[in-house]
């Protein structure tokens, strides 16, 4: 297989990261992606870095094994907890994209008044949101909003409920009714983001990584010459550390019916099952 030809690696605690690999899929339909769903020690945003960092690192080396041509680490806890590690220990064999630098550039550009982080404690407690935008903007006002159980309750599958969701962006934004722009930054938050737009009614920006991270990875592709050439549509393959029905709910509903979940738990029983 030619370098361009092999897979591009993409990884999150659960289906968050079905946002981002979904913006991928949506800009470059030619490219294969192995996404895999570490549901089994999710949440990672209430976990420490160094716990994190010890799932990212298997992680890594799985997508490794299944010869990717790229790391996308589409979990923000997981960038916060893990990317600079990552970046030491494989960026030579692989090039490795975290979701946090891609919204940064973007915000950036765009900078406004007040700006709300909503996150996992885990990003929040790094504070790389802040320190990068202030680096760039020192008078940004920034508000980190940690919220702890959001991005399970999607992972629940209860982002259906929009009464609930509701009462919980209401609960979370309630106090900031000045706010120009938010950042949504867990990979979760994508898939209840028009609920947040309806919470401001007025009108706000809202940054998210889906598409953000999938031109990051297209560039970055283009500058070392590993855009897969083929015209024919990519093939993706699914692993998860736990099998769950939001999962399986959510990968079909991002990629189709045919997506076959592979079970594959990290440490214990390496042997691959197809449920
Ligand atoms: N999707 C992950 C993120 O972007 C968080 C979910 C979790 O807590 O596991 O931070």
């Amino acid at each position: 297989m030619k370098d361009a030809e092999r897979p591009i690696g993409v990884f999150d605690s659960g289906i968050g990261g079905l946002t981002v690999a979904g913006g991928i899929h949506d800009l470059l339909p030619n490219e294969h992606l192995v996404y895999f769903g570490d549901t089994r020690h999710l949440p990672y945003g209430d976990k420490s870095d160094k716990t994190i960092l010890d799932y990212c690192d298997r992680i890594a080396q799985f997508l490794i094994d299944q010869n990717c041509k790229m790391i996308v680490i589409a979990c923000n806890s997981a960038s916060s907890a893990s990317y600079a590690a990552l970046e030491q220990k494989y960026g030579h064999l692989v090039p490795i994209i975290n979701v946090i630098d891609p919204v940064v550039q973007q915000v950036s550009a765009r900078p406004c008044g007040s700006t709300a982080i909503l996150a996992t404690p885990a990003t929040t407690n790094k504070g790389l949101y802040v320190s990068k935008l202030h680096a760039l903007h020192p008078e940004m006002e920034i508000v980190p909003i940690a919220s702890k159980s959001l991005a399970t309750i999607i992972e629940e599958g209860l982002f259906y409920n929009r009464k609930l969701i509701a009462e919980i962006v209401d609960h979370y934004f309630g106090d900031y009714p000045e706010l120009e722009s938010v950042v949504l930054a867990c990979t979760h938050f994508p898939i209840i983001r028009d609920m947040i737009e309806e919470h401001f009614d007025r009108g706000i920006n809202i940054f998210d990584s889906t598409d953000a991270v999938a031109l990051a990875v297209k560039d970055r592709l283009e500058v070392m010459h590993l855009l897969n050439p083929s015209r024919s549509k990519g093939e993706h393959r699914f692993y998860v550390s736990d099998l769950t029905d939001s999962f399986q709910k959510m990968a079909r509903i991002f990629f189709g019916d045919n997506v076959q979940l592979q079970y594959y738990p990290l440490w214990e029983d390496p042997e691959l099952r197809v449920f």
